[in-house]
């Protein structure tokens, strides 16, 4: 009776893992498990466990009275002695003592078996039991196997040298085989040494020389004998010194080892850029923001600070305008006034400009337009032409923000969408930046800005309206730098 274990244990490394299977289904389908032989009918028994070795007389007569004595072949010393019927210790081998029993029950019907306890390896090896009788002797001859599986096989790469496999498996009983298998199932012929522990374990290292065409293999350990355990591991896929495989994942480490910081460096470079385009975003959000609060007070107490006198010139005026003492407000009267022909008075409209003339800097008044349903403020060209009728507009000359008895104002002759319509005009002019812009004076908002490029004088421009012209425009008064 013997038995064949095989365990498949392969052993991966990291790559290839299906070359690996593949190999494993070639091994597996080109392996045998062989049969043992049965010349011996040999006993196994296994290490630190009990056996019975079977011996049995023939004829079947009782062994009761007779001597039994079991023999270890080559060993003069009785395994066990029993005679007289008795156990006879004192001449037993001292290595068997309290480890043998005969069963007493059993002599009776010639079973003359021995009971062998706590198995060690040293006791494997032929044992014969011999009876005899007063004229006649039997014997048998009984075979114990004590095989012991050793370790899992591993094969590593010796690369000291020429680059080898090596197999090596520890702890088995009885001397085990190497048997070294690659792919296409061929055998390759290994070096193979064995060493004995103080237990009597046998450790076997087995190398093959690595050719230039390896690919995987298989490292089968097999205790000798019948019911000799084996062993299988199968080794990945071993390559030569610096296969195209291996030059792949060199050249794969490499190239990763050189990416990686690159990427990481990249991206922290992108991240502080990230970073610091947040923070100027925020910062500048965050001034955009304390702009937004502030801009208004001191754009506007800035604007305040070009505060400009301007008083009413009555000889542009046209003649139903009244204008007060001091020339701060306007309005048209009933009927047409007998003042100096003038060749600057305006002919045909309720016009009347400022005395002052800008042809540089920044330059701020304010005009009180009340509930008056028509009227015009900003300025224009200091020579516009005062006789023809001519619309308000920037290519005539104008640049004004005027109401003409509609719900909003038009800013250089087009139609604004203002949601509240001003009660005070403020009027700035800054005539570098080409600009006139028009602020309720009373919200401080901005209602609109007319951009050109001037190049002429500019006067403060005014309208009565024709409708509700009785209602006064007055020019205001403003004290720099305070909030109205
Ligand atoms: C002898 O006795 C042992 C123990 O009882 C038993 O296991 C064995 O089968 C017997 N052998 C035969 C041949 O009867
Ligand atoms: C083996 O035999 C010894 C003594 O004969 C006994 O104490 C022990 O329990 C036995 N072990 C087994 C596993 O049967
Ligand atoms: C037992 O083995 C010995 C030595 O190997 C041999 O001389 C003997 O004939 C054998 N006995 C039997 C019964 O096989």
């Amino acid at each position: 009776m013997g038995f064949v274990q095989m365990e498949m244990k392969p052993c991966f490394t990291q790559s290839m893992r299906f070359l690996l299977l593949l190999a494993f289904q070639t091994l597996t389908a080109g392996y045998r498990v062989e049969t043992i032989p049965g010349f011996l009918q040999p006993v196994v028994g296994a290490w630190h466990r009990n056996v019975t070795l079977p011996c049995h007389i023939e004829p079947q007569l009782s062994a009761v009275g007779l001597q039994v004595r079991w023999f270890r072949e080559g060993s003069e010393k009785p395994v066990h002695l029993h005679r007289y019927g008795r156990d006879d210790p004192a001449l037993q081998d001292g290595a068997y003592q309290g480890r043998t029993r005969l069963f007493e029950e059993e002599l009776a019907s010639g079973n003359v078996s021995l009971r062998l306890s706590d198995l060690q390896l040293s006791d494997s090896g032929v044992y014969r039991c011999l009876v005899q009788g007063d004229r006649w002797e039997d014997e048998r001859n009984v075979t114990l196997l004590i095989p012991v599986s050793g370790s899992q096989p591993r094969v590593s790469v010796d690369r000291t040298g020429r680059p080898r496999l090596v197999c090596r498996s520890e702890g088995w009983f009885p001397q085990p085989e190497v048997t070294w298998r690659d792919k296409r199932g061929g055998v390759a012929t290994p070096h193979t040494r064995h060493s004995q522990d103080e237990q009597g374990l046998y450790t076997v290292i087995s190398d093959l020389e690595l050719q230039r065409q390896s690919d995987v293999f298989s490292c089968m350990v097999t205790a000798e004998g019948p019911g000799g355990a084996s062993k299988l591991h199968i080794a990945e896929d071993f390559y030569p010194p610096m296969s195209s495989w291996m030059m792949l994942f060199f050249l794969m480490v490499g190239f990763v080892s050189i990416f990686i910081p690159v990427v990481i460096r990249a991206w922290r470079r992108l991240n502080v850029r990230y970073k610091n385009a947040c923070n100027s975003v925020t910062v500048r959000l965050g001034k955009e923001l304390a702009a937004l609060k502030q801009p208004i007070k001191s754009e506007w107490s800035s604007i305040r600070g070009y505060a400009a006198t301007v008083t009413l010139d009555p000889c542009t005026a046209y003649n139903r305008l009244v204008l007060s003492a001091d020339r701060k407000q306007v309005y048209m009267a009933e009927k047409r006034l007998k003042l100096p022909v003038d060749a600057r008075r305006f002919k045909h409209f309720p016009y009347v400009l400022g005395k002052e003339s800008f042809s540089s800097g920044s330059h701020y008044w304010e005009v009180e337009v009340g509930q008056k349903p028509w009227w015009c403020v900003g300025v224009c060209r200091m020579f516009v032409n005062r006789s023809r009728e001519m619309e308000t507009t920037p290519s005539h000359g104008y640049w004004t923000l005027e109401l003409r008895g509609e719900e909003t104002c038009r800013g250089g002759g087009a139609s604004l969408h203002v949601r509240r319509r001003p009660h005070k005009v403020g009027v700035y002019l800054n005539y570098e930046d080409g600009q006139v812009s028009f602020y309720n004076a009373e919200t401080t908002s901005l209602i609109h800005t007319l951009s050109d490029h001037f190049t002429e004088a500019l006067c403060p421009f005014f309208c009565t309206g024709v409708i509700g012209g009785n209602i006064p425009l007055i020019i205001c008064p403003i004290e720099a730098g305070t909030s109205p």
